[in-house]
């Protein structure tokens, strides 16, 4: 009886893993079927992807012809099955077509964007989120989103880093499984799965300038260890697509990387998905210059192991008679085609190509919208809270609700949002006067109408308003149009003439809390000194305001953490925590205005530092306050040192020593004091967010093996050095006291 009951509990995995690959091979089955019956026109037809054009005579003669493969942007649901019953029904082998879109945050119920998810440090509301625009985005027959964006950035000039998880490998990596759980569910074949692409592979965050679509030049170490892990974790979480980026990396544009699509994607990581161009892309490297003309580029992307053509028309345009010339090979169009279909196979659009169009549509529920100011509480990072203005105390009896994103229901939701509908949107304004309106009086005056506005007139109303107020909220940033692709700017102050609204109102000495609302750090360190409470919001998406109202009036209290430092100022970029030592670290600083006239060159200290701004950001990386208190204990560390094939465990307690239940994040950090190359001052290996209850204490505890401590050589391959390490359980990336261990040969 026992050896018969351990014989099934030991069948059932060996039963479920060789049904996976049955699976596996059974879809390969009928890959090769198809693709033998395929013309080479057919194959190609596959690699091309287009924008949506509806029912346009184009549009038909391409599905007719077997001329596309996928189709973007087409957001009826009847015409998605007019175009897919073309293409199942009349063309000659009735491939069904793949529609896509770009989901990034949300399809209809918009959540933070992700920036503002990542400072949540929650992979689970990040994959919740994610679930929740795919049932929406599936729903109205699109299934396949080009999302999560995992380029980690430390340039918040660069418009995109709204869409980034920030500035850490580690974070941006986890946040970025998240996201592809949550998009692709359980199964791709189930119906509310949407196949996600995990992009721009790779290296597009290092743009130059922070200026978009720039030239990056990225030593392969630094690739490795720094742009690339969030890239492989999208493997490892089973990301269906890449994405090509615009960028070059040193001369080559990832459109035409061999090395990073072939080497690293495909032989390295073994990943069988599919590979996107971005938009363009492709055609682009006729700017690039790197290619002479279309059919080069469709040349090079197709060497390169670009298995799809996004709007290029390079494939559809030349690789027939590139071909036909033996300048490209057949097998590598089969190699593509056999990407394109495994991926419907797997979304099961052989079997179910057609969208239901009849059933009421999963939009905007009651599960979605509280997922969704759930996620914008925790994405709000507290900065300041002098002498605990917040939460507000039922002494506040007037409040004033200011600035050009208190109410502004398409600019609270940020960039990247095609299919939101700001009607839905619940603005500050809105949130506080419904919620808390028989709590306090509130007197509305925006101020300022959008966030360039400079209107003398309009700061004239604030104050008045401020100056009937108990408190003044007053909500900053930028509008949504100033940060995503090609919204980048030079200088990140508030736009318009908000750093005057707020001197204004500063005058008057009502206190402040003011709510940042944007697409990106911005330097506010001069508003940061007028304001009493400061709530870095980012753009929370269509429940930013009841989020908000919350965490003002108590009923919530902020746990975010930042996912990016914010510098002091824009000269200071790239500021970042995970910083080399230098060989002069900054010590004795003299800043600008401390310098005596006349003084020695000489006389002033020669370390890593800027004159006129210091060392140190506004706000480092993983920081985040609350309206309790926490308190770290000392570490206790189970060994003193590890071998290579051992671990060991650190572990602290944390005390939440105020008044109210809150939750914390607490990091693990580490670095590797001496290595063969310099390495970092601390790199993030860990986090837990735990809720403790007030004057309750919670351990937190971690594992510590050798494959944390590995980096990238200058040969290319990962590897720990025996050493000294320092290790920190801490509240954010600047502070705690470290604990020591070695790593032993
Ligand atoms: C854009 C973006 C990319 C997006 C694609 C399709 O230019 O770079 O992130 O997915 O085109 O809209």
């Amino acid at each position: 009886m026992t050896i018969r009951k351990h014989f099934w509990l030991l069948a059932i995995p060996t039963l479920f893993l060789s049904a996976c690959a049955s699976s596996e091979s059974k879809t390969d089955k009928k890959i090769d079927q198809l693709l033998s019956k395929m013309t080479l026109v057919e194959k190609i037809g596959q690699m091309n992807q287009v924008t949506s054009t509806g029912m346009s005579g184009d549009m038909k003669g391409l599905i007719n012809g077997g001329n596309v493969g996928s189709i973007l942007n087409e957001m009826d649901i009847k015409t998605i099955n007019k175009l897919q019953r073309l293409a199942v029904e009349e063309s000659r082998l009735g491939i069904p077509i793949l529609f896509s879109r770009d989901v990034i945050h949300g399809f209809k119920t918009i959540f933070p964007i992700p920036l503002g998810q990542a400072a949540t440090w929650n992979p689970q509301i990040v994959e919740d989120g994610a679930r929740i625009a795919a049932i929406e985005a599936t729903s109205q027959g699109i299934r396949w989103t080009f999302a999560p964006m995992i380029d980690v950035t430390r340039d918040p000039r660069w418009g995109r880093v709204a869409e980034s998880c920030g500035e850490d490998p580690y974070l941006t990596g986890i946040m970025g499984q998240a996201m592809i759980k949550g998009f692709q569910g359980d199964s791709l074949s189930n119906p509310t799965s949407m196949a996600a692409c995990a992009k721009h592979f790779a290296g597009y965050g290092a743009t130059e300038s922070g200026k978009d679509y720039n030239t990056t030049w990225i030593p392969e170490v630094q690739l490795r260890d720094t742009y690339l892990p969030p890239f492989k974790a999208a493997v490892k979480a089973g990301a269906a697509s890449f994405m090509c980026s615009f960028n070059d990396i040193n001369g080559v544009p990832s459109s035409a990387n061999v090395h990073l699509n072939k080497d690293i994607l495909r032989d390295e990581w073994k990943y069988d998905g599919l590979l996107v161009s971005d938009w363009g892309s492709i055609q682009e490297m006729i700017n690039h210059g790197v290619c002479t003309d279309l059919k080069e580029a469709a040349q090079k992307a197709m060497l390169a192991g670009v298995d799809m053509d996004m709007m290029g028309y390079a494939y559809i345009s030349h690789l027939k008679e590139l071909v036909e010339s033996g300048e490209v090979s057949e097998k590598l169009i089969d190699e593509s085609v056999r990407n394109i279909l495994r991926l419907k196979f797997k979304l099961g659009l052989f079997d179910n190509p057609y969208v239901q169009e009849s059933v009421i549509k999963p939009l905007y529920t009651d599960v979605a919208l509280e997922k969704a100011k759930q996620a914008a509480i925790e994405s709000a990072v507290l900065l300041k809270n002098e002498n605990a203005l917040l939460p507000l105390t039922e002494k506040v009896r007037t409040v004033a609700v200011i600035g050009p994103l208190s109410d502004a229901p398409a600019d609270q939701l940020g960039t990247w949002c095609f299919d939101a509908e700001p009607e839905h949107s619940v603005t500050p304004l809105a949130a506080i006067q419904k919620m808390y309106g028989d709590q306090v009086k509130v007197i509305a005056e925006k101020g300022l109408t959008y966030s360039r506005e400079k209107s003398a007139e309009g700061i004239a109303k604030a104050v008045r308003a401020a100056q009937k107020a108990d408190v003044v909220l007053l909500f900053l940033g930028e509008e949504a149009v100033l940060s995503g692709e090609a919204r980048c700017r030079a200088d990140i102050n508030l736009p318009g003439d908000q750093n005057k609204l707020i001197e204004a109102i500063n005058k008057t000495g009502k206190p402040i809390v003011m709510v940042i609302m944007a697409g990106r750090p911005l330097t506010i360190a001069k508003e940061m000194e007028m304001a009493d409470a400061v709530l870095y919001a980012f753009h929370g998406g269509t429940m930013a305001g009841p989020a908000l109202a919350d965490l003002i009036f108590g009923k919530a209290v902020p746990s975010g953490k930042l996912p990016i430092t914010l510098p002091r100022m824009v000269g200071q970029i790239p500021i970042y925590y995970a910083h080399k030592n230098t060989g002069r670290p900054a010590t004795d600083i003299d800043l600008i205005d401390d310098i005596p006239v006349g003084a020695a060159q000489t006389s002033v200290g020669f370390s890593s530092y800027h004159l006129d701004a210091g060392d140190s950001p506004l706000f480092p990386f993983g920081f985040g306050l609350s309206y309790t208190t926490f308190q770290y204990s000392e570490m206790s560390i189970s060994a003193s040192g590890i071998s290579m094939n051992d671990s060991l465990t650190v572990a602290c307690e944390i005390s939440n020593t105020g008044k109210v239940d809150a939750s914390e994040v607490a990091q693990l950090y580490i670095q590797d004091m001496v290595g063969s190359l310099a390495r970092p001052v601390r790199e993030l290996k860990g986090f837990q967010k735990v809720r403790i209850k007030a004057g309750q204490t919670q351990k937190v505890s971690f594992t510590i093996d050798a494959e944390m401590l590995e980096f990238c050589h200058a040969d290319g391959i990962f590897r720990a050095e025996p050493g000294t390490f320092q290790l920190w359980i801490s509240p954010d990336s600047q502070s705690g006291s470290p604990e020591i261990f070695t790593l032993k040969k």
